[in-house]
């Protein structure tokens, strides 16, 4: 009997790292098509490193900040890392960085992101306060393929949530995180199986 080996996959992050947290347990699951074998930050001491290395996944810190404006020169010790340790899928949480052109096109098609609002809506930053000004009756957050337009790839999937009178961005984000930490590993885990199809 063959055991089909999991898809190695990386999580970036800049922040607190939920939704990696439920992107690495949802791998660890037996019957679950990846598995998380790396976390990368471009924060030191981003909160998540820890949790991550608390889950068994090796996390490691690339900042950004002794790059200065060269991104791209920091794009390539983030990727010459992801080769390193055979990543085939690269997964965006929370990763607040604009990612150049060469990063998007060495990994075309192999990276995937989440973003907090119903895209086409709200590209951008301050998604939830928009959705608020804005009057809508729902929210929600969206993965898709990363392109080189920010926020515009082909959208994989999406969870909706109801905004709710006396909402704030900060109560409403935390309706939508929940929503993301369901929809995230669902939509990964979907898209790693059609891959090896
Ligand atoms: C998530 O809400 C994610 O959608 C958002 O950052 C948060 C990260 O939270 N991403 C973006 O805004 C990207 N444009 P986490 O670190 O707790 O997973």
């Amino acid at each position: 009997m063959t055991i089909a080996s999991k898809t190695r996959i990386a999580v970036l992050i800049s922040g607190s790292g939920t939704n990696m947290v439920s992107l690495v347990k949802a791998g660890q699951q037996a019957d679950c098509p990846y598995e998380v074998v790396l976390v990368l930050s471009n924060i030191e001491g981003a909160a998540g490193l820890d949790k991550a290395r608390e889950l068994g996944v090796e996390a490691v810190a690339l900042p950004h900040r002794p790059y200065g404006k060269d991104r791209q020169t920091h794009e390539q010790a983030v990727d010459e890392v992801l080769r390193q340790h055979d990543v085939k899928l690269v997964v965006l949480a929370g990763y607040m960085r604009i990612l150049t052109p060469w990063l998007v096109q060495a990994w075309k098609g192999r990276m995937l992101n989440i973003h907090p609002s119903l895209l086409p809506l709200y590209p951008g930053l301050d998604t939830h306060a928009r959705a608020l000004a804005a009057g809508d009756a729902e929210a929600g957050c969206t993965v898709h393929i990363v392109t080189e337009g920010m926020d515009e790839g082909p959208i994989l999937g999406q969870a909706r949530v109801p905004i709710l009178s006396g909402d704030t961005p900060d109560i409403l984000a935390e309706r939508v995180k929940a929503a993301e930490h369901t929809l995230y590993p669902q939509v990964v885990a979907e898209f790693v199986t059609k891959a090896e199809a």
